[in-house]
């Protein structure tokens, strides 16, 4: 029961941190878009009142005209509209999911001990100071680098070597698993931490200055317009890192670090490719740049067991005992009603039973000798022969005696 409840607990925040996630960097898409898609208006009187850019669109029905004032109206209306709930609700939803998949389990989530031996409770205090840790690097960067004559591109380019470093000591650290979603939750945390400390903040001075009367102090716009960008360049790669525990391939890869960097590039390069067309600039080596990368990528990291199939005589038949034999011994350690090595069983799936394994079967042969993901971290040190084992009972029909 604790487990079916944990289940809907892990369903219900995850669709709610995908339904946030999509309002914040759909918003996110259509600001980016419609800041580099403006154009100088036309009309004199919109001159006049300082509007320095304008759009025309059509959508659902109606017609729109937005309108971007150069620095601001000359008098602000009352009601104004703030973007921020969109971050924050994303950001909330994400550690509250992370809390409850790997924070809970973090000796079998987090810790892979080919990677690193360390306990459950220090794994959950490395992941927490991993995300804190992330975010007062890079502030600090900004804070020190971001207001200079050459601000963007030194910020942009230590930035850049930030990426590098946190990704290669995550997955020095945590599993391969933990390691890739750390680091999309890491930059993750960046991007609200950006809105919640300086892009939001900074709009209530500048806000509070116009209606003091006074003209705003521009350094505000400058820090949060330099901030913004990063977090547009950080939406793919985040995205890719919360759906690569999905592929076990690209995080149990020898050198996973490298994988994971290369792929967050590729990202990268797309969002510039459509960060440049939407000023009608279009620049076609970013995609194929891109592609390039994802290919090379995907050739370098082919398990072996794809290129070469598994040894011994494919035609000997596996029976049923020999697989449970294996079960036994591998897995249901996390997969009994009451496991050992585990609060709940993982996923809820239970193994210590005939009807158990022969309603799983697909699935066990995805998650053992597809995807390799199973048995987790291989705590249980399941042998490739095992895994062939599996593989063919599975070929042949996976038989019941
Ligand atoms: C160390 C603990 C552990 C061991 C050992 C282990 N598993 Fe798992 N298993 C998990 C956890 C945790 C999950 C849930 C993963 C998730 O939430 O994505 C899981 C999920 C699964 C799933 C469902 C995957 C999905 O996303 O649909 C299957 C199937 C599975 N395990 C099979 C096995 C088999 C077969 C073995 C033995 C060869 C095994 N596991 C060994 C912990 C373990």
């Amino acid at each position: 029961m604790e487990a079916y409840l944990f289940e809907w607990l892990n369903l219900l925040l995850r669709w709610l941190h995908v339904i946030t996630a999509i309002a914040w960097i759909g918003s996110s898409f259509y600001f980016v878009w419609l800041d580099n898609s403006l154009t100088r208006p036309e009309d004199p009187e919109l001159l006049e009142k300082g509007v320095g850019g304008e759009l025309w669109a059509v959508h659902g029905g109606g017609f729109y005209n937005p309108q971007k004032y150069l620095l601001a109206p000359q008098k602000l209306p009352k009601h104004l509209h703030w973007f921020f709930w969109e971050s924050y609700s994303t950001w909330l939803s994400g550690f509250a999911l992370f809390s409850v998949l790997y924070l809970f389990n973090a000796g079998t989530f987090l810790v892979d001990r080919h990677v690193l031996e360390m306990t459950a409770s220090t794994a959950v205090f490395a992941a927490l100071a991993y995300l804190v840790a992330g975010w007062l690097m890079y502030d600090l960067i900004c804070r020190v680098f971001g207001d200079r004559k050459n601000g963007d591109r030194i910020v942009g380019l230590l930035v850049t070597l930030y990426v590098v470093v946190a990704v290669w000591v995550a997955c020095h650290v945590f599993s391969g698993r933990a390691a890739f979603l750390m680091t999309g939750a890491s930059l993750a945390t960046v991007m609200s931490a950006n809105v919640l400390f300086w892009i939001i903040p900074g709009q209530r001075k500048m806000v509070a200055a116009m209606r003091a009367g006074q003209s705003p102090d521009p350094i505000h716009g400058k820090r949060g317009k330099q901030r913004s960008v990063h977090n547009t360049y950080f939406t793919l790669p985040v995205i890719f890192a919360m759906l690569s525990n999905h592929y076990s391939m690209t995080y149990s890869a020898p050198s996973n670090w490298l994988v994971l960097l290369l792929i967050m590039l590729a990202g990268v390069l797309i969002r510039q490719f459509f960060v440049l067309r939407h000023k009608d600039i279009v620049k076609w080596q970013y995609p194929v740049a891109a592609i390039v990368i994802l290919a090379a990528v995907a050739a370098w990291i082919v398990p072996k067991s794809v290129l070469e199939p598994a040894a011994g005589n494919p035609n000997a038949s596996v029976s049923f005992a020999q697989v449970q034999q294996v079960i036994q011994t591998r897995c249901i350690q996390c997969h009994a009603a009451k496991p050992t090595l585990m609060p709940v069983p993982g996923k809820g799936i239970i193994l210590d039973n005939q009807d158990g394994i022969l309603q799983h079967a697909q699935d066990i042969y995805q998650q053992v000798v597809v995807q390799k993901a199973m048995p987790l971290g291989n705590m249980t040190n399941i042998t490739d022969e095992e895994r062939a084992l599996i593989g063919k009972w599975f070929e042949q029909g996976a038989k019941s005696e």
